[in-house]
């Protein structure tokens, strides 16, 4: 029985992946290379040390531990920028609704993100007191897709692993879900996400019939 949902954040509720994606590419142009959208799969869900790391291999650039710290700090002034207006006309179609039903009908919500950015982009939302738990990039030591982050989750709800579907639109997060035992709701392309279920976005499904199908 499905008793709380674990939520990935950028790409899932809010349409902030984007904003990742952009960027990284400046980044990477910045080190004299670029990446396309297909790459920038495998960023996605990935901590922003680990993402830093993918860029420099696919660039080939050589850079200094103090370059790659200046170049951390650069990312997150560009993407914080890229934020800034931020608010809940950026929420994915149906995911505020689909949050709100949700904890209306009792479902422990916990998030799951990667971003260290998380608890600021959930305030801009104003939609922090939906949840029970938020696990983020500061509470971790393993990114994903090491389950860690919905692990945690999971425990701070008070729930087995089996008992929560955590909502995904990353390859590494949907991996995560499945080494961490929980089932998963892909919000993107089936073929690239293998995850349980796959959706355009939580608009097209309700929790009542994720509870129902898992
Ligand atoms: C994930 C994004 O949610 O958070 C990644 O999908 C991002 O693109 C990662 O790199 C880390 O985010 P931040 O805000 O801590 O740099
Ligand atoms: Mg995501």
């Amino acid at each position: 029985m499905i008793k709380g949902f674990l939520f990935d954040l950028d790409g899932v509720i809010v349409d902030t992946a984007v904003f990742h994606f952009q960027a990284w590419r400046q980044l990477a142009q910045k080190l004299g290379g670029d990446f396309t959208e297909e790459q920038n799969e495998q960023l996605k869900g990935v901590s922003r040390v680990d993402s830093l790391k993918k860029i420099i291999e696919w660039t080939g650039a050589t850079v200094s531990d103090e370059e790659f710290q200046t170049l951390m700090v650069e990312k997150n002034e560009w993407y914080l920028e890229l934020v800034q207006g931020l608010g809940p006309q950026d929420a994915l179609p149906g995911a505020l609704n689909f949050l709100q039903t949700a904890y209306d009908q009792g479902i422990k919500i916990a998030l799951g993100s990667a971003s260290k950015n998380a608890p600021m982009i959930l305030e801009k939302l104003g939609i922090t007191p939906l949840f029970t738990a938020i696990i983020d990039g500061n509470n971790v030591v393993n990114g994903k897709p090491h389950p860690e982050v919905f692990l945690k989750g999971a425990e701070a709800l008070g729930l087995e692993p089996s008992e929560c579907v955590v909502f995904e639109d990353s390859i590494a997060g949907v991996q995560a879900a499945k080494t961490g035992g929980m089932s998963s709701v892909g919000i993107g392309d089936a073929e690239t996400l293998q995850a349980d279920i796959h959706f355009t976005a939580l608009g097209d499904t309700t929790p009542e019939a994720l509870v129902a199908h898992f």
